[in-house]
């Protein structure tokens, strides 16, 4: 379970403050499980850990084995946003770090750029394997993971013929509408769908993340299991739940104490993903009408040696949220040496992972005496099962922030911007006129 520990904040908050977010958040608490705020037509996250049938992990599992009995070692997935940063944080907190699994399907992520040399050097890659592609967007239209699929699939009808191919691409998108399941319908794709109910930052718990984690040899049952023992907590109101605080204390600090900033910190590398998928999540549904606090992330103790600086000593618009792991999988002792010219002799017999908690505590310390609120959320170890329970304490605790806030969690007008631009300056039929407008500005 997730646990909280709010002393890091102590020095900086009024209880009397605290009391009244800690309220403020029970209120919000009261919309999300009535389902009567904004965006309440997108609650189907809610109840997915619970809710899930045992028949969809059973058809991921099924692609995964009907892949490898053609030998498939390669998945390319497809998407972007929502679509991809959950299923790319799981795989990347699971898996061995230098090692690719032999028993599992390689899983390499494509579309989330639009960069021609990462595609380039991608298909380098796909080249020399046996792929499949999973191509994943709720819409059927984004641009990013639209023209990777274009690439992808060319390749595979060309290698494999369009029978061939069709066998090794699955699509990830809407039940029944979108330029992606039109496509499916027609080339006889396996679907699976992305519930109408679930904005894409809200979907790691269902296909889209589901599918890829099975196809990289991790156990979604453990995480669905996880996700649902973190539920089963979060839905007790009160004030000692950690959601309910999670989210009164970052909106008290981003209110009372005017810190625009929340970094998300950890002290492990298999988290850098973690960052990026919690800012999409709180990026997206909290920066909207001119407020929401800046979600940043980084990793210690590697960015103490970059963005250590600003944090302790930088503009004073910081605060941090360390997510800590209470155990290591793995042991490394420190040896001793006869010379000790590196003077490490004092660290002699001790775990990397002691060095690394002291670090936290001294990093703890040093940055609450420079000004930088500390709010402390833990895990036991890194697995499946915490996974499944840190996504879903986030995007339960997204919920009731957003709404203390006073913004729809759940809906991303902001993200449209750039694409009527992007779609002008390509000059995509329908966008001629805002080309003349743009042509002018630039
Ligand atoms: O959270 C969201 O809704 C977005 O980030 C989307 O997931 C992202 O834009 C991809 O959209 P789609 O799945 O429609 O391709």
């Amino acid at each position: 379970m997730i646990k909280i520990n709010l002393a890091g904040c102590g020095s900086f908050v009024k209880e009397s403050d605290y009391k009244n977010y800690l309220s403020k958040a029970l209120d919000a608490f009261d919309v999300l499980d009535a389902e009567s705020g904004a965006g309440n037509d997108f609650l189907g996250w809610k109840t997915l850990p619970v809710d899930t049938p045992e028949s969809l992990i059973k058809d991921c599992e099924a692609v995964r084995d009907d892949w490898k009995s053609q030998g498939v070692d390669l998945a390319v997935v497809i998407g972007i946003g929502g679509s991809y940063l959950g299923a790319r944080c799981a795989i990347e907190a699971l898996s061995h770090q230098f090692v690719p699994r032999k028993d599992a399907i390689r899983v390499v992520f494509a579309g989330n750029n639009l960069s021609e040399d990462y595609l380039a050097e991608l298909m380098d890659l796909v080249y020399q394997k046996n792929a499949a592609c999973v191509v994943i967007s709720k819409s059927g239209t984004t641009t990013e993971p639209a023209v990777a699929f274009r690439v992808v699939k060319a390749y595979l009808e060309q290698r494999y013929g369009k029978k061939g191919a069709a066998s090794r691409i699955v699509a990830i998108t809407d039940a029944h509408k979108g330029a992606l399941k039109t496509l499916s319908t027609q080339e006889g794709y396996r679907t699976f769908v992305v519930p109408d109910n679930v904005g894409g930052r809200f979907s790691v718990l269902t296909p889209v993340g589901l599918l890829p984690i099975v196809l990289a040899g991790f156990d979604v049952r453990a995480m669905l299991k996880g996700a649902a023992d973190e539920r089963a907590e979060l839905i007790k109101k009160g004030e000692g739940n950690a959601a309910v605080q999670y989210a009164a204390m970052r909106n008290l600090i981003y209110s009372k104490l005017g810190k625009k900033v929340e970094v998300l910190v950890s002290y492990n590398p298999k988290f850098q993903y973690l960052g990026e998928w919690w800012k999409q999540l709180y990026g997206e549904s909290e920066g909207k009408d001119g407020k929401g606090i800046f979600p940043a992330s980084v990793n210690f103790t590697t960015d103490l040696h970059s963005m250590g600086q600003f944090i302790q000593d930088g503009d004073r618009t910081v605060f941090e949220t360390v997510v800590g792991v209470e155990k290591a999988h793995r042991s490394v002792v420190i040896g001793s040496d006869d010379q000790n010219l590196d003077q490490l002799n004092y660290l002699s017999g001790q775990h990397v992972e002691h060095c690394n908690a002291m670090a936290a505590l001294g990093t703890k310390l040093a940055h609450i005496d420079g000004g930088v609120p500390q709010i402390d959320l833990s895990v036991e170890s890194i697995d499946e099962y915490n996974l499944g329970a840190l996504f879903y304490f986030f995007e339960f605790a997204c919920g009731i922030s957003a709404y203390i806030l006073g913004v729809n969690p759940f809906n991303q007008p902001g993200v449209e911007a750039y694409k009527k631009n992007m779609f002008a300056l390509l000059r995509k039929p329908g966008y001629e006129a805002q080309t003349e407008e743009i042509l002018k500005r630039i």
